[in-house]
């Protein structure tokens, strides 16, 4: 990864001591100033709580522009992908780093469609839920249990037992998140068909029952797996960095995952979609919207608008736009065109799009700010929405912790602090204190 022919000069003014960093270029987007010696030459660290100005890895999969709107992966625009592509074969471009040929397509996707059962045993996992349990907190704990069932892939150091994990995550996801769907409202268990799509059979498990025959609608698994391939991977957001520390002491790669959908569900990142609808639900009508503008603006209120502003993003989120453009396909092909909830939401985002409170700050609709419309048109309750986000992120925090593990330097994340707490004391007795 080194490619430091340039350097900084780190200079103390105190003492006139100066110390050369070296710059590691990037192949697009802003370089680094590798700061690893920095410590062992200097005693002091760098300070960046939120790491707003620091890179935690180097990574080839996903690229990020801010300031442009931008998001590829692999070096493929989002645009294109979610265009021309389909949710495995962006799996297999995440996880191998190419688009796959003919061939090498028709295998993957045969791997996971064999990958899709769970074992029977996790079903009776399940009944140890309240049938009123949040799905997320559903996912968090079943993933992570799968480390208890599938013994032959939990071996980090093992390339092919690597692979099968993630096969195995790839594929099983749908199959949890329909059964943890299905567990909430009582409804029996569907089992996958080898015969479906990965979007089709999802939606199959979500919403067929056992008394009659579902077809699954074109349009809404067109949908699904556009949603999908939105959802994929997104740089080193917050779940992705979690898994990658989790990852870096050697865990395995369920209990890898598990930690990424624990942090995704947070309302600042994936349970923002969520949150969202809520929110919508919360204003309820046009005539409310500079109500909650005001409330997003008052710094002593903690009322932030659900599903604006993000981190990289200071410019529209590109998977927002495509999410709007398929809002007005699904909510029509649903004939539902004058669904209050959108109107509310592209009102909303008109007046605070011209407020010079969010126009100052940056701050436009990110990803989650229409998907939540989408799915509860194609029928999915609001508690779903944050699953939906972790089973499609399953594929970029497996193929972030893949890269991670195979990086030949790659080792325990431990960093450091800076200390503000008490200075050395004595210990004081109870009756003297
Ligand atoms: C995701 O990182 C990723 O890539 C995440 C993600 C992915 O694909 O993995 O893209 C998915 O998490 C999208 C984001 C979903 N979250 C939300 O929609 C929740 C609402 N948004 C905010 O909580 C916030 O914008 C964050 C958490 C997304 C980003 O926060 P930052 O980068 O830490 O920004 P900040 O809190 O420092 O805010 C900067 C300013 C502040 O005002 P000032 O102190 O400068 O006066 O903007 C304000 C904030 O108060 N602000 C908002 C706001 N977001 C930021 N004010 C009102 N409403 C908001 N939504």
């Amino acid at each position: 990864m080194e490619n430091a022919d340039e350097t900084v000069t780190l200079k103390f003014n105190k003492t006139g001591e100066s110390y050369e960093l070296p710059v590691i270029k990037s192949s697009i987007g802003p370089n680094v100033i590798d700061i690893r010696r920095l410590y062992a030459e200097t005693g002091y660290f760098t300070y960046d709580p939120g790491f707003t100005s620091t890179a935690s890895c180097s990574s080839a999969i996903t690229y990020i522009d801010g300031n442009k709107g931008i998001l590829s992966h692999r070096g493929y625009s989002i645009k294109e992908l979610a265009e021309k592509s389909n949710y495995l074969e962006v799996c297999y471009l995440l996880l191998n780093g190419e688009l796959p040929k003919n061939e090498e397509f028709n295998k993957f996707s045969i791997n996971i469609t064999k990958y899709s059962l769970l074992h029977e045993q996790l079903k009776y996992f399940f009944r140890g839920f309240r049938r009123d349990a949040h799905p997320m907190s559903i996912m968090v704990a079943s993933v992570g249990a799968l480390s208890a069932f599938y013994h032959d892939s939990l071996d980090v150091n093992d390339p092919k037992q690597r692979e099968l994990a993630a096969h195995r995550l790839i594929a099983k996801m749908p199959t949890l998140a329909a059964l943890a769907y299905k567990y909430s409202i009582g409804q029996p268990f569907i089992y996958p068909r080898n015969n479906l799509s990965y979007a089709e059979n999802f939606l199959h498990m979500t919403f067929a029952v056992p008394s009659e025959k579902y077809e699954v609608s074109p349009t809404l698994a067109k949908a699904m797996d556009k949603i999908l391939i939105l959802h994929a991977d997104h740089e080193q957001n917050a779940s992705t960095s979690t898994v990658r520390l989790a990852g870096s002491s050697m865990a395995n790669p369920f209990a890898c995952i598990a930690s990424g959908i624990a942090s995704l569900w947070g309302p600042a990142h994936g349970g923002a979609n969520e949150a969202v609808l809520n929110m919508l639900d919360e204003i309820g009508s046009v005539d409310n919207i500079s109500k909650f503008i005001a409330k997003a603006k008052d710094k002593s209120d903690p009322f932030r608008l659900m599903g604006f502003g993000h981190r990289v993003y200071k410019n529209y989120d590109p998977r927002a736009a495509v999410l709007k453009k398929s809002c007005d396909e699904v909510l029509g092909e649903l004939g539902i065109e004058n669904d209050p909830q959108l109107k509310l939401a592209m009102e909303l985002e008109k007046i605070a799009l011209e407020d010079e409170y969010f126009v100052e700050r940056k701050l436009f609709p990110n990803v989650d700010f229409y998907s939540g419309i989408i799915l509860k048109a194609m029928g999915f309750p609001t508690s779903m929405f944050t699953v939906l986000f972790a089973l499609s992120r399953t594929v970029g925090w497996i193929s972030q912790w893949k890269e991670m593990i195979q990086e030949p330097t790659h080792k325990i994340g431990r960093p450091r602090q800076l200390y503000t707490g008490a200075k050395p004391r004595k210990y004081v007795p109870i009756d003297e204190r």
